[in-house]
């Protein structure tokens, strides 16, 4: 999709599903690895990291493909280590659990450096600490990672200094495959490492303390394949949210979970709008005008990083002041620049952006700088009467399945370009 055209200033009245989350999907598909064996994923959402990491795969020997709408099956058994293609693994940041999942399984692994979002830092120190802790001898060269465990991975304790969500899926990966027991602590908690857990015991793990900062896995024993459901999107819900709050309307959102949004859903609330949770599904509307808010990103349970410019595009029309800091990714900020190409006032410094909201904003063209700023632009436009060209817009199609549709589901008159 090379642009979305987006006639906003209506409010979105509707019902959409939310479809299985990418976050969750990336790390279990690679995870499949673990085990020579046939697992069956459902709820796989239909954006291009996964078709990405369907075709890493399937370069490297395995069967991964969609066998209907969103169940994937990956036959994991003939898969050949170290032989992931260089030009796709750059394309993403989940590629990076090649390593740990060739290194449990093979005892060598080598990746290029993986791409992703360019939102900040995103260094591999703390995962190539987990692999070295666990007996691995780890190389890094300019563009790619190779690691060994010649006499097989062994149990240790990892302690992570910092949360890191990719850190923690490649130690839980690694130490499956490594003889006896892990600890980790300090751990990353957000619902996806709690999907892993989940899927990764239905394939024959030991993992205990799932949900919780501190994991001991038992490993080195037998796997097989598993047939398991992912959880859906938390932040497609919540970039959904916004976006009633944006423009206004009254929407559901079918198949969400509220006790993964439960942060956002409560400063959602304290804003004005009306959030209905029921077991599997989230209705939200906007019954008046909203109020300034403060927040901070930070690590789960805290106020998750990818929905911070969302939430910056929401309080663009909101009277007053509203404030984010941005813990996770420092830099995280290249979304405000396509704002104020919009109209709005907003400011970022030190790790903090500031946003004078409530001036009207005007139609224009922006750049889908990252995914989540995207989605941002995307929530800005839907506000704005008028036409708003977002360029760059494949991006979008990373992590969003079928937005253009979704959107037009909510009433919402979307091109979309390819
Ligand atoms: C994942 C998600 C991303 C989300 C992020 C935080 C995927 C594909 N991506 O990214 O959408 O925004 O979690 O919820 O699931 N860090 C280090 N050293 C490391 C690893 C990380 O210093 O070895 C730092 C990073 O620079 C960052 C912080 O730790 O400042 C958190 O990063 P991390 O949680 O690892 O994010 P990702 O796994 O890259």
């Amino acid at each position: 999709m090379k642009k979305m055209i987006i006639r906003g200033g209506r409010p979105l009245y509707g019902e959409i599903k939310i479809s299985g989350f990418k976050n969750a999907a990336l790390p279990l598909l690679y995870a499949s690895v673990l085990a020579a064996d046939v697992s069956v994923i459902g709820n796989v959402p239909r954006i291009l990291d996964v078709f990405r990491t369907l075709e890493i795969l399937e370069s490297m020997g395995a069967i991964a493909r969609f066998v209907d709408g969103n169940t994937v099956l990956c036959d994991t058994r003939f898969v050949r280590p170290c032989s992931s293609p260089d030009g796709l693994v750059r394309k993403l940041r989940a590629s990076a659990y090649l390593l740990g999942a060739e290194l449990a399984r093979f005892g060598k692994t080598r990746a290029a450096i993986p791409g992703g979002c360019s939102i900040g830092r995103r260094p591999l120190d703390l995962h190539l600490a987990a692999f070295r802790t666990l007996g691995a001898e780890v190389r890094e060269s300019e563009d790619a990672i190779g690691a060994t465990a010649p006499s097989g991975l062994h149990g240790g304790e990892i302690v992570f200094g910092k949360v890191s969500v990719g850190a923690t899926v490649n130690a839980i990966l690694a130490a499956v495959g490594a003889r006896g027991e892990t600890i980790l602590r300090g751990v990353a908690r957000e619902p996806h490492i709690t999907d892993l857990c989940d899927y990764l015991t239905a394939c024959g793990a030991a993992i205990s303390g799932v949900g919780s900062d501190c994991l001991r896995i038992r490993g080195g024993l037998p796997l097989h394949g598993a047939t398991y459901a992912l959880m859906p999107d938390m932040i497609e819900a919540g970039t959904f949210l916004c976006a009633c709050g944006a423009a206004g309307g009254e929407i559901c959102l079918r198949g969400a979970k509220a006790e993964h949004l439960s942060l956002l859903c409560t400063t959602l609330r304290e804003m004005g709008m009306e959030i209905r949770c029921a077991p599997q599904q989230i209705c939200a509307s906007r019954p008046g005008p909203l109020a300034p808010f403060s927040l901070v990103a930070e690590p789960y349970p805290g106020f998750p990083t990818d929905m911070h410019p969302q939430f910056a595009a929401l309080a663009t029309g909101i009277p007053g002041c509203s404030r984010i800091r941005e813990t996770v990714f420092p830099d995280r900020f290249r979304y405000v620049g396509e704002l104020r190409r919009l109209g709005a006032t907003i400011e970022a410094r030190d790790g903090e952006v500031m946003i004078n909201g409530g001036s009207s904003l005007h139609p224009g063209c922006v750049f889908a700088t990252d995914l989540r700023a995207g989605a941002a632009e995307v929530i800005a436009a839907l506000s704005i009467p008028g036409e708003t060209v977002i360029r760059d817009a494949e991006i979008l199609e990373r992590g969003y399945d079928a937005l253009p549709g979704k959107l037009r589901a909510l009433g919402v008159p979307v091109i979309a370009e390819f």
